[in-house]
């Protein structure tokens, strides 16, 4: 066990977030909620699992551990939280330079894994296989110079860049690390996380390749967009697509240009927009704005018009306005993305509409506008109720007052009236209720995967079953149960991280979801968490039989339509097997 391991076993989190959250156990259960430190709520999203140690807020998704918690909350290195934690707890630290250089050395190696994968996709794109990618860019616009300046490239089906790596002579452990290439749940060994995809190139502030994304070319390649995963280099929070080169020339004209997608931000840097920036495949967090607004404080935010975007969307202006940068919306009309929209309408008539694009609160009002009738007074009114929510986060005094009295003009509300719904809504301010993330996932599902998670004593008993139980397989966790079970095979012993690291996204996110949903009953005892998932097994596998029951009585049927008796005869023999004995029942009224 290493240091960390050891210093972790030897804390609780919930202590240790207890410092900064006001937490509220979830009745006996081994969940507590708050209210996130990470961003500004009035109902409660943010939970830690004692059982699990490890906490995520379902308001803006943080997600981490211990060590992760106070890296974030102080804004220090790992090696400085283990410090901290260590000196606070009174656990003695080993010498720092044996724990520092091994941490630098393995950094130094990730990025140059990364420069070697870039040239790797980057040949394969110019390459004969690269034909079809080549044409697909050139159809949309992406000259060849273009790729090559955002380093544009292609992965193979192959696992051409695991050999490559392992050639290199990097180590096993290193080559894990790096995000790039994933180890086999079954069997051993190494396989490409990228498999026949437009290459993205993902560099940090300072122009070092730290990770990539990889585009589904393929139809049935899911998900459309692949990320890479969290590494020493790559700390997603902390990162903004394209902003190494994007940072100048914010800082010259005094903004951001906030998009959606890799392809926009190409569309808007060829059509000589350079100040665009987006998000790896997550909504905005604080850390992000933090960065942006150290180049320019005003951000135009250009999102996706679909219900998705909209939603993320929601997510990332209030990053945005939590942090006090200056937001302007642009909204496209016809649905089209940025990229879309410049090449059908050209770059003259986008950045008129960049610079017209309204203040957040104005085109807040806007929706209001939309939504109800300003003409009466009881839409105005309305319209007022629906925007003052926003204009009460505004955390400075006088701006929110100023903005208070701009909006009630442009509404044509009395500033008067504004003011009384304001010492309304102070009165209920403080309250909060606690959400419960919603998974809509059988408790079956919910039951056996905390006990096998939670209690590492009954996996022996549990997972060889699991893994026998076709039931299985038409879970909606199933790629979690998959996964647990090929981990158990190579580490009996493992953790919530370990499971964690294995998954994709989606199942990453149910898998947080399903620890921290609220159980109607909640065994706390280990006999009667043995007994709920035993009993859940129980049906699983009667379930199965008796489909098998079903099905067997259909080709019975079908066997005697075609007057096949020897068949009739195999069949019914299998169908008595899978018969239960009958329980003899004493008739209650006999005398004894
Ligand atoms: P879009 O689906 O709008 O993609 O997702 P796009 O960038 O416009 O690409 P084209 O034009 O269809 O080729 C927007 C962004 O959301 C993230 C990516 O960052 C993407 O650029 N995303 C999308 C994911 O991370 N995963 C996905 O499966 C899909
Ligand atoms: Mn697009």
């Amino acid at each position: 066990m290493d240091f960390a391991q050891q210093l972790k076993s030897q804390i609780d989190i919930v202590d240790v977030v207890s410092e900064k959250v006001r937490l509220k156990r979830v009745g006996a259960s081994p969940r507590y909620m708050g209210l996130c430190p990470f961003h500004t709520e009035k109902t409660g999203s943010f939970s830690v699992h004692q059982g699990l140690q490890i906490y995520k807020c379902f308001g803006c998704g943080v997600f981490g551990d211990v060590f992760k918690f106070v890296m974030e909350m102080e804004n220090i290195t790992f090696y400085e939280t283990l410090t901290l934690l260590a000196e606070r707890y009174g656990i003695p630290m080993p010498k720092r330079t044996d724990m520092a250089d091994r941490d630098s050395r393995l950094r130094e190696a990730v990025y140059r894994m990364h420069e070697i994968a870039l040239a790797h996709f980057r040949s394969l794109l110019l390459s004969a296989q690269g034909a079809d990618s080549r044409q697909y860019l050139a159809g949309r616009g992406v000259s060849m110079e273009i790729a090559e300046q955002f380093g544009l490239g292609l992965s193979d089906r192959g696992n051409t860049l695991t050999q490559k790596l392992q050639r290199e002579g990097f180590p096993t452990d290193v080559l894990e690390d790096s995000g790039l290439i994933m180890r086999r749940q079954e069997g051993g060994g190494f396989f490409d996380r990228f498999r026949g995809r437009l290459m993205f190139t993902i560099h940090n502030e300072s122009g070092k390749v730290v990770g990539f994304a990889g585009r589904a070319m393929a139809k049935g390649d899911e998900p459309k967009y692949m990320n890479s995963p969290e590494t020493c280099i790559y700390k997603k929070s902390h990162l903004l697509y394209n902003l190494h080169r994007a940072k100048d020339a914010a800082r010259k004209n005094g903004r951001f240009v906030l998009v959606e997608g890799y392809m926009d931000v190409i569309g808007l840097a060829s059509a000589g927009i350079q100040e665009s920036v987006a998000s790896c495949g997550t909504s905005l967090t604080s850390g992000q704005v933090k960065l942006m607004k150290r180049f320019a404080d005003q951000v135009t935010v250009n999102f996706d018009p679909d219900a998705a975007g909209a939603r993320g969307a929601e997510k990332s202006l209030q990053a945005l306005l939590d942090e006090h940068a200056r937001v302007r919306v642009l909204e496209l009309d016809k649905d089209l993305d940025p990229d879309e929209y410049i090449k059908q309408f050209g770059v003259e008539l986008y950045q008129q509409l960049l610079q017209r694009a309204p203040n957040y609160y104005f085109w807040l009002a806007d929706q209001a506008r939309k939504r109800f009738d300003h003409r009466t007074a009881e839409g105005r009114m309305q319209a007022l109720q629906f925007l003052l929510p926003a204009i009460q986060r505004i955390p400075d005094k006088i701006e929110r007052a100023g903005v208070a009295g701009d909006l009630a003009a442009y509404l044509g509300v009395e500033r008067g009236l504004v003011l009384e719904q304001f010492k309304k809504a102070a009165l209920d301010k403080r309250e909060y209720r606690l959400q419960q993330p919603a998974v809509a996932v059988k408790s079956v599902e919910r039951i056996l995967l905390s006990a096998a998670l939670l209690h590492p004593d009954l996996r022996e008993e549990l997972m060889p079953r699991l893994a026998a139980a076709p039931g299985v397989s038409e879970f909606r966790s199933y790629a979690i149960f998959q996964a647990m079970i090929a981990l158990y095979g190579n580490l009996p012993a493992f953790a919530y991280s370990d499971l964690d690291a294995r998954l994709d996204e989606s199942a990453r996110d149910l898998l947080s979801r399903l620890v921290f949903a609220d159980e109607q009953h909640e065994a706390d005892n280990l006999e009667d968490v043995r007994k709920d998932a035993m009993s859940c097994l129980q049906t699983l596998e009667k379930g199965e039989r008796e489909a098998r029951m079903t099905q067997l009585r259909q080709e019975i049927a079908e066997a005697q339509r075609r007057d096949d008796q020897q068949r009739v005869m195999e069949l019914a023999a299998e169908l008595d097997r899978l018969k239960p004995v009958k329980q003899i029942r004493r008739n209650p009224n006999a005398k004894m």
